[in-house]
């Protein structure tokens, strides 16, 4: 069991996140969500998703997994808590199926789905213990589970906390933070996942180029599709926020290769079974 922090107020968190992804479920699909999408297929391959497999993909988005699990020929439903996101998706992908509910409490019956995925969904529950009791519930025995999360320093670490510094800002405070979960870290992970019943946890980095057209680009990726650093970044204040944006753009082009702004990131993707 981890520690908790003593701090963290999980009613407050979940309405925190719930308004901030309804705040860009519109704009988020073509910003962050370009981001999230370099994880698809790895993310596919190590819940053993393929034709005909029944697929719970949760805190979907605008459904860019949920999507690629069809193409494959699963019969592909995704979940997610915020309306306009859910409403997106399926303007996005008419031909599957979207369902608005919460992670932490699924309104799925019991061993519905033969594979449960989350794409960088996890760190946005406060309560991450009882989704994975849920995607366990749901699963039927001999199923997967599959999640990504990002491993620091990432865009992140590379980019933002840089330009918070050169723009003297380095002490912002930081927006509302789960508890010290850390779905990087594969022996914590591992444990939580065999906390929840799984067996079996496989544990693999991948390395993704995430790429933007301009640093702009970039700028849009945090203000129109992120919650957390967008909101860290909006409690500065208009004359502070400015300066870190100009030096998010000053340092995002130092990494301009191939004509657009190149940074280098990773992921750990995990996996279990159902027993
Ligand atoms: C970073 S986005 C990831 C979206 C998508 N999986 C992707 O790969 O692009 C996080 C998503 O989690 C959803 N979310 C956050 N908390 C949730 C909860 N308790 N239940 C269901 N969805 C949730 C948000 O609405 C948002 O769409």
């Amino acid at each position: 069991m981890m520690a908790k922090n003593p701090e963290f107020d999980p009613a407050a968190f979940k309405q925190f996140e719930h308004d901030g992804w309804g705040e860009v479920a519109g704009t988020y699909h073509d910003t962050f969500g370009g981001l999230t999408r370099l994880t698809v297929e790895a993310l596919l391959d190590a819940a053993e998703v393929k034709e005909g497999t029944r697929l719970l993909d949760v805190a979907c988005g605008t459904g860019n997994v949920t999507a690629a699990a069809h193409a494959r020929g699963a019969k592909a439903a995704g979940l997610d808590f915020v309306a306009a996101m859910v409403s997106e998706a399926r303007g996005l992908h008419p031909e599957v199926e979207f369902t608005e509910g919460d992670a932490e409490a699924m309104p799925f019956d019991d061993g519905k789905f033969e594979a449960v995925v989350s794409n960088f969904g996890l760190r946005h529950f406060p309560h991450p213990e009882r989704a994975l009791a849920e995607f366990f519930r749901v699963l039927t025995p001999g199923g997967r589970f599959a999640a990504s999360d990002w491993i620091p320093p990432g865009v992140y670490g590379t980019i933002i906390m840089d330009a918070l510094e050169a723009a003297g800002h380095a002490d912002a405070p930081p927006a509302s933070v789960p508890p010290p979960y850390n779905f990087a870290d594969q022996a914590a992970f591992g444990g939580l996942l065999k906390a929840a019943g799984f067996s079996a946890p496989e544990m693999r980095e991948v390395t993704l180029l995430t790429r933007y057209p301009s640093p702009m680009h970039l700028l849009d990726t945090i203000y129109k599709g992120s919650v957390n650093v967008r909101n860290r970044l909006e409690a500065l204040g208009a004359e502070a926020r400015d300066s870190v944006n100009r030096a998010i753009v000053e340092i995002a082009g130092r990494h301009e290769k191939n004509g657009a702004i190149e940074i280098p990131a990773k992921a750990l993707i995990a996996s279990a079974l159902k027993p």
